[in-house]
């Protein structure tokens, strides 16, 4: 990859890049849809990413382009504003170039600018973040600043909330920003603050990539976190997390039915973070599964935000030897199934998972048997 968006910047804008930056992608490993709403939870970054490569330009035009696009948008800093159809990628580096300005951090004021990347797009395991990261990295070789990490982690949510227009929380730019090899990254968002926990040894993650993504996702994205604000609302406090299951029990009958049921995903599930991390400092490994698989179970009946594709795989993966535990991976709507494996789960037991979805569904998942990687940083060329 490394080599790919060196030789395609110098092809696109005729010289070499003058900064590079690679951030990667993560899995959501458990903790669904608590970040927003001040909860805990884990996460791994993987070793695929998204990398950057950029150059300074004469100030007043920031060019961009993707290896997977043809082509070069040019974006007049004078008019740098929200873009809509094909070029609509663009919001993520543009974004993160406005939020620049505030944050207080200078700007490059021209810019070429290459993205290329080996993360699957669509599959839950957050490219957007990864491009948002890598692109602050890139720009702080540009301009020569040198923020703390928390605070480009931020700066990437930042870009994402109010750029791009979605409300996630801290998870994907915190795990990207955070990851470390053999570690899971555990984030109490209401700092926010970050740790690393390691990584079970022998214990492995396979992606299962449905390539179903649902029309509306960014909607509903948006209206389960108005759901859960008028819950935290209705129950009298500032954010779910305040609540334990046993209180959120006890004021049940002050919430109407939907937002109940997504108060208890939400609750249940920073009850199921702590749970997993007590399993996993004991090594406990079939009680983090089951914990996992519970999860799931949660935003199936819960939260609704699965879908039978989903449903399916977890089921599959449920009855299928050395698979300790199964569950969406990300906002949900479609996207991806993490499987959270011992060492003896294998591509043909992955094989026969995939078959089994393609008889049901004509279509097959795609597998990827990822490993834990570092997490966002400059790469030197
Ligand atoms: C998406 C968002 C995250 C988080 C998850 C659900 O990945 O970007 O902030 O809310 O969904 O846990």
């Amino acid at each position: 990859m490394k080599e790919l968006a060196i030789t395609r910047f110098t092809q696109i804008y005729g010289h070499a890049p003058a900064v590079l930056a690679r951030a990667p992608g993560r899995i959501e490993f458990i903790g669904n849809h608590t970040d927003y709403n001040g909860g805990t939870v884990l996460g791994a970054a993987i070793d695929l990413g998204v990398w950057v490569a950029a150059a300074p330009a004469p100030a007043g035009l920031l060019h961009f382009a993707t290896e997977s696009q043809r082509g070069i948008v040019t974006v007049p800093v004078s008019a740098a504003g929200k873009q809509v159809g094909a070029q609509r990628w663009v919001n993520y580096p543009l974004g993160v170039w406005t939020s620049f300005r505030e944050f207080g951090w200078r700007q490059p004021d021209g810019l070429e600018y290459l993205v290329c990347s080996d993360l699957p797009v669509g599959a839950g395991l957050s490219s957007s973040a990864a491009i948002e990261l890598a692109s602050a990295l890139a720009y702080l070789g540009l301009t020569g600043g040198n923020p703390a990490r928390e605070e480009i982690v931020k700066l990437g949510r930042h870009a994402e909330n109010n750029f791009v227009g979605v409300p996630c929380g801290i998870l994907d730019q915190g795990v990207s920003g955070f990851g470390r090899k053999n570690h899971l990254v555990f984030i109490d968002c209401r700092g926010p603050r970050f740790e690393t926990v390691p990584m079970p040894a022998g214990a492995h993650f396979w992606v299962f990539n449905t390539h179903t993504k649902h029309a509306l996702i960014d909607g509903l994205y948006a209206a389960r976190h108005r759901e859960c604000m008028e819950a935290a609302r209705g129950l009298g406090v500032a954010l779910l997390a305040d609540l334990t299951p046993a209180q959120l029990e006890q004021k049940r009958a002050l919430l109407p039915e939907v937002n109940y049921r997504r108060a208890k995903h939400v609750i249940e599930e920073i009850d199921r973070v702590a749970r997993v991390q007590v399993a996993l400092a004991s090594g406990d490994l079939a009680s983090v599964g089951r914990l996992l698989t519970a999860s799931h179970r949660s935003s199936q009946t819960q939260f609704e935000n699965s879908t039978p594709e989903l449903d399916f795989l977890v089921e599959t993966l449920s009855e299928t030897p050395h698979v300790y535990g199964a569950r969406l991976t990300g906002g949900g709507f479609g996207g991806a199934v993490m499987a959270f494996t011992d060492a003896e789960f294998s591509a043909s037991g992955a094989a026969q998972v995939a078959d089994a979805y393609a008889f049901r569904f004509g279509s097959r998942p795609d597998v990827l048997h990822c490993e834990t990687g570092d997490g966002a940083a400059r790469v030197d060329f």
